[in-house]
């Protein structure tokens, strides 16, 4: 099955670059690569300086790009849902334009892109699947997608397919609610199914997120919420790209910057438990036969193909009504463990270790009120502040 890899990043970090980048030493290796982008701006064809069409377009030997067209895929998709749907919400009294508007699934622009890999993915004519994603608010919207078409299809769409064959005839005239026809109920089943697909497909093994960011500190800190975000909804991230470091001979005017860019690479390490590739700022922009010398540096004499990191750093379940959150930990024995709750942000200092996690909503607004340590996992038990104490067995201070 294909090996998928998805970019995403903060808005201008160099995601299309790297996707390029890499879409580039996967084909030279051999593989068979498809880079797909979901960008409307396409900026994919501006990175190969080359004009990419929305199916695969040949690059190079093995090498395959394609830009994905919104509006064709929505009509392919959703035009007959769409058209049932803002019939129903103008019966309902809401205003035409409106109606038109809430017809549109939220989301859906993303999920196109998504039901492209999906088709990609089946045909197995590619080893290799990338996908150049937009900034990482919208691709963890897009990641979210397929849980929430789910909620959105089964709240509207919960009635059996058949009773409503059944009961439209009989019904209809006396609700002043129009019911979905039956080829609406067949697209609505068709995309079901696919989300239902996709979703696995996101899940699986294989399928790995890589966060491309600078050493900057709005940069890091959008990253670490993408990073806890991503891993709470069970999507598995490889590695991060830092890109555009200094290199050392950028002389004085960018000793400040040098400096600075050194400690946010270690404060990228404590934060991002999981391998971290380094590129450098290179000295014009990177596009068509820069993007081949690129390939190299970035992943040197890795195949970039390789799933660099397995694990689930970190999850979240809850437990007797309480949020547990579960960290591996690379230590194998419980030592001296202290556990710092700063707002959004949970430290933990273990002698010379220390990781900073960002938190989820669900738990920034709550206080760690026990921990404890099992097979090199620690388990944080989080609580109302009045509850700390009452939790025997605690070794958070
Ligand atoms: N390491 C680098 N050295 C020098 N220039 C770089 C480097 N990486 C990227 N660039 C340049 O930075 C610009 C932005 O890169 P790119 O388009 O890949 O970012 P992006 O994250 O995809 O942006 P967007 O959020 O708009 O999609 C491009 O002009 C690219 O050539
Ligand atoms: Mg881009």
């Amino acid at each position: 099955m294909p090996r998928i890899l998805l970019f995403t990043g903060k808005g201008g970090v160099g995601k299309t670059t790297i996707a390029a980048a890499t879409a580039i030493k996967a084909s030279k290796l051999g593989y068979k690569t498809l880079v797909i982008s979901t960008d409307p701006a396409h900026s994919l064809a501006d990175s190969f300086q080359m004009e990419l069409d929305p199916m695969p377009t040949k690059i190079d030997e093995n090498l395959y790009g394609m830009e994905v067209n919104v509006e064709y895929e929505l009509e392919k998709h959703w035009d007959v849902i769409k058209e049932y749907l803002s019939i129903f919400f103008k019966s309902q009294g809401i205003d035409d334009v409106i109606a038109e508007e809430l017809a549109i699934f939220p989301g859906f622009d993303e999920l196109a892109s998504l039901l492209h890999l999906l088709g990609y993915y089946k045909e197995g004519r590619y080893d290799v699947i990338i996908l150049d994603c937009a900034p990482t608010g919208e691709t963890l919207r897009l990641l979210s997608v397929p849980e929430v078409a789910r909620w959105y299809m089964n709240r509207f769409f919960g009635i059996e397919k058949k009773l409503l064959k059944i009961i439209k005839p009989i019904a209809e005239p006396l609700v002043d609610t129009p019911l979905p026809s039956e080829e609406v109920l067949n697209k609505i089943q068709e995309l079901y199914t696919k989300i239902g697909e996709l979703k696995n497909i996101l899940e699986k093994e294989d399928t790995s997120v890589r966060i491309v960011m600078n050493p900057e500190k709005m940069v890091i800190r959008e990253s670490e919420r993408a990073f806890t975000y991503l891993n709470l909804f069970g999507y598995r991230v490889d590695c991060v790209i830092v890109n555009k470091i200094f290199p050392t001979q950028a002389g004085d005017y960018f000793s400040k910057w040098l400096e600075l860019q050194n400690k946010y690479l270690e404060e990228i390490s404590s934060r991002f438990p999981v391998p971290i590739f380094k590129v450098p700022f290179k000295d014009t922009e990177i596009v068509g036969d820069k993007l081949y010398e690129l390939c190299d540096e970035l992943y040197g004499n890795e195949d970039p193909t390789k799933i660099f990191y397995l694990d689930k750093p970190m999850s979240i379940e809850k437990e007797n009504g309480h949020f547990v959150l579960k960290i591996k930990v690379p230590f194998a024995s419980k030592q001296e463990l202290k556990l710092l709750k700063r707002g959004e942000e949970l430290i933990i200092v273990a002698k010379q270790w220390k990781r900073i996690v960002f938190l989820p909503q669900s738990l920034a607004l709550k206080e760690p009120i026990g921990a404890n340590f099992i097979n090199g996992e620690l388990k944080i038990k989080f609580g109302e502040i009045h509850e700390r104490g009452k939790n025997q067995g605690s070794n958070t201070r």
